[in-house]
């Protein structure tokens, strides 16, 4: 098949290389013609665990192309991917500018009939609204069709190529056939592709998101209850995870959700409720938790040194939102600098791969090239980011760089028996605190 995507972020990108692996012939389309050269001549714009190795076979094998123009891009495609921002606007609100924008832009440019599909994680009514724009410049036949993409950061290749399930909304047959052919080699396994109407397929992306934040957001309140009551967090997460109707995935308590999409997502959500006048009073409690909880540790930090970070070198492990990925939208370190250096405490941080997108950011501070270097002279280590580079280290060499023996783990990286066999003192979520008596 022919395809366009309009729109080469992270969604945009792993689509089209992943379809144009399966044989299709892809044309990817992007207003950023700086990015756009950079890829025609084979550079791959963001870190993705295997994209490479698929990004370069498909342009070299002539499936995968690059163009700036939308015209040349949906020439003669059969289905036309919309994979665009929907950042959040001032209320919270997905804003649907460029979608709608290249919506209107379409309508004078189709030849043929062509399936459109919402790729984006857009709020209920979107596909309605996609449909208006393009049928005002167009006579020509055309299905918009919602299929919300589930693929996570890290590991979105084996989520493109192995899905759980595929969600299509669309209550045009015509469209479904085509949609059917396009996901056939990826679900011959026999997972799902579900089909229903365009607005329950809008919603289901919120609703999946939604209640992720919320399956973390609880767990982090037990484990905030755990910390009063003198209970751990990692046996009640064990306890209850066993319980199939519960699961183990999404239960690890700690410093909060970020990325690009449960932040973004939940808060939409919100926002379509308010507007349809249900007080959807879940939703914004997950809100109020999660702000709260991404910084929970710097009062206990302030604490350990009687109230004076000012001056105090703070060593930071891990910059992104998760593991293996550069991305650092909504990522909880970035409050945590924030604050750190509003208090006046010098900040050394290492992450594997997120310390370009930072100093952006934060100019200031300074970025290391290896996790002990941070550590050198410092007084205490704090960590945002479960790199499993982190998960083992020297502990030794450790003791011997900080000044003093204390950590603050927003990830619940280290056994409470190894922090005090280690003799150091410790502090993470839901569970007791580490804390030698010369230090108290
Ligand atoms: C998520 C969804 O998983 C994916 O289906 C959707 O399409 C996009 O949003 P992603 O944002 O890439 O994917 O990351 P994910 O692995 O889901 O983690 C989201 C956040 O939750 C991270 O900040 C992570 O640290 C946090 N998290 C996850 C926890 O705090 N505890 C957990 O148990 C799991």
């Amino acid at each position: 098949m022919k395809i366009a995507i309009i729109g080469t972020g992270y969604v945009g990108l792993v689509t089209g290389t992943c379809f144009a692996e399966t044989g299709n012939e892809v044309i990817c389309v992007d207003i950023d013609s700086a990015k756009v050269s950079r890829m025609q001549n084979g550079e791959i714009p963001i870190y993705e665990p295997g994209l490479k190795v698929l990004f370069d076979r498909n342009i070299e094998e002539g499936r995968l192309k690059f163009t700036t123009s939308l015209k040349e891009g949906i020439k003669d495609a059969e289905i036309i991917f919309l994979a665009l921002p929907t950042p959040p606007g001032e209320d919270g609100s997905a804003d649907l500018k460029y979608i709608l924008g290249v919506a209107q832009d379409l309508g004078p440019i189709l030849e043929n009939y062509v399936v459109i599909v919402d790729k984006s994680t857009v709020p209920v009514g979107t596909a309605e609204k996609v449909r208006l724009a393009i049928q005002k410049n167009t006579t020509v036949q055309f299905d918009v069709v919602s299929n919300p993409e589930f693929l996570r950061e890290g590991v979105a290749v084996d989520d493109f190529m192995k899905p759980e399930r595929v969600v299509v909304g669309t209550t045009s047959e015509r469209a479904k056939r085509v949609i059917e052919n396009l996901y056939a080699p990826l679900v011959r396994q026999g997972n799902p592709v579900i089909f229903m109407d365009e607005r329950s397929a809008e919603m289901t992306k919120y609703a999946a998101n939604s209640f992720l934040a919320m399956k973390i957001t609880f767990m982090n309140e037990i484990a905030n209850l755990c910390e009063k009551v003198g209970a751990n967090v990692d046996d009640i997460r064990k306890g209850i995870g066993t319980d199939s109707r519960i699961g183990k995935r999404f239960l690890f308590a700690g410093i909060g959700y970020g990325g690009s999409c449960f932040p973004k997502d939940v808060q939409a959500l919100a926002k379509t409720a308010d507007d349809y006048g249900y007080d959807f009073k879940t939703l914004k409690s997950i809100m109020a938790v999660n702000g709260v909880q991404k910084t929970k540790l710097i009062p206990i930090l302030e604490d350990y040194f009687n109230g004076e970070l000012e001056g105090k070198t703070i060593a930071v492990w891990g910059l992104a939102f998760k593991p293996y990925t550069d991305d650092i939208r909504d990522a909880p370190a970035l409050e945590n600098i924030r604050k750190l250096i509003s208090a006046g405490a010098n900040v050394t941080v290492y992450d594997p791969e997120a310390m370009e997108n930072v100093k952006r950011i934060f100019p200031q501070i300074t970025y290391c090239h290896t996790a002990y270097a941070a550590l050198d002279e410092a007084d205490a280590l704090m960590i945002f980011t479960e790199w499993p580079q982190f998960r083992t280290p020297d502990f030794e060499k450790m003791s011997r760089l900080l000044k003093e023996k204390v950590i603050f783990d927003g990830r619940n990286l280290y056994e409470l028996n190894l922090m005090r066999e280690q003799g150091f003192n410790y502090f993470s979520i839901g569970r007791d605190s580490v804390h030698f008596t010369e230090f108290a």
